[in-house]
């Protein structure tokens, strides 16, 4: 059986382009004990996946040149021979970016698509809403009355913060790159204040005007100035959770910044990095929070649907444009 899929065609210093990334067809080998095939229907494109672009050595390996990327997929089983699933069943796991893929069942899990449209598994009920979920809860600590910013306030993991802070009873305030990212998250989402990066020429003062309390909680999805301008804000005793950098992922030269340790040191500030994948443990209690909050209509989502196959490279380069609001998807 051919399939397509699409490979790492190149690596690139700076903003990838398309011209690193090539389609290609793949004969697919025969299915073997305890293997299924399964078709993409929603794939994920994530910030990190820039990062597995270069050769570099991180928490993850790199994606390899010629090899397929990888992501995470909800598939449907179109031929099984597992007696755990069947033809027909939803599931989701880290698959290669190809239509059509064999995959072994222990890296599949099936999902619920009664609880919520399938392709929640990818954000809100999936790895952006459990990095929201843990870093907030575990190193954010959030409590009833607090002031917490949020970067990249608009995206798959800032939006989920902002509510679950909210349903902490903290004050929210949002940064985010455009105005009608800061209109959705006032009215739609509840965010006390939000600020655009784009058209505020200090954003320092931005925040000490909309942070007359200081900044308990900075949840840090972006890195750089923005974030420079948020912890000169910081208050004694403060978490900040360095959840991500993209403003630094196409950068070439790392750009100097102010010196931040004595004001950490003398505010007696936690500033905490953490990797999702270090709570796969505590997963189960993550999914039962977000669940639950679904369910009861406390934590809602919204989706950027990009269509077609053949879109998967420009929906994640228009991750570093900003061309989402909430999870960006790829339907095939
Ligand atoms: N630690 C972990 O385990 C973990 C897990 C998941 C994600 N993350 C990190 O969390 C962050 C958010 O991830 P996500 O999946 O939720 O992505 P996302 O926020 O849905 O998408 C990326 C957003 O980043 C903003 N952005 C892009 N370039 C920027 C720049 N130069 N300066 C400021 N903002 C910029 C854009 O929004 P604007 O229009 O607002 O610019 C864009 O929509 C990323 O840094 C990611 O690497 C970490």
């Amino acid at each position: 059986m051919t399939t397509q899929q699409i490979v790492l065609a190149s690596r690139r210093k700076g903003a990838p382009t398309l011209g690193n990334f090539r389609f290609e067809n793949v004969e697919l080998d025969e299915m073997e004990e305890n293997e299924i095939t399964v078709e993409g229907l929603f794939y994920s494109v994530d910030p990190y996946m820039r990062g597995r672009m270069n050769d570099a050595k991180s928490y993850i390996a790199p994606f390899q040149i010629g090899e397929p990327i990888e992501g995470a997929v909800v598939a449907k089983v179109t031929a099984s021979k597992s007696g755990n699933f069947k033809t027909g069943n939803i599931v989701v796991g880290k698959l290669n970016w190809r239509q059509l893929t064999i995959a072994n069942e222990k890296d599949l899990r099936k999902i619920d698509t009664s609880i919520a449209p399938a392709s929640y598994y990818l954000g809100i009920l999936g790895m952006t809403g459990l990095t929201a979920y843990f870093g907030l809860i575990d190193i954010g600590k959030p409590k009833a009355g607090e002031t917490l910013v949020v970067s990249g306030a608009a995206g798959a993991v800032g939006m989920v913060v902002g509510q679950i802070a909210k349903i902490y009873g903290c004050r929210v305030i949002g940064i985010a790159g455009s105005d009608k990212k800061v209109k959705i998250l006032k009215e739609d989402f509840g965010f006390d204040e939000v600020i655009n990066y784009k058209t505020t020429k200090n954003i320092k003062e931005a925040i000490a005007q909309c942070c007359p309390k200081g900044v308990d909680i900075y949840f840090d999805n972006v890195g750089g100035e923005i974030s420079d301008s948020v912890i000169a804000n910081i208050n004694f005793k403060a978490r900040i959770v360095l959840c991500g950098q993209i403003s630094l992922y196409n950068t070439t030269e790392v750009p100097l910044g102010p010196r931040l340790q004595p004001m950490l040191l003398t505010r007696s500030v936690l500033m905490q990095g953490f990797i999702i994948g270090n709570y796969e443990s505590r997963f189960p209690e993550g999914m039962q929070h977000l669940q639950q909050w679904v369910k009861e209509g406390k934590l809602k989502t919204i989706e950027t649907v990009m269509h077609g196959f053949d879109k998967l490279p420009l929906a994640l380069l228009g991750l570093f444009k900003g061309e989402n609001t909430g999870k960006m998807i790829l339907e095939a």
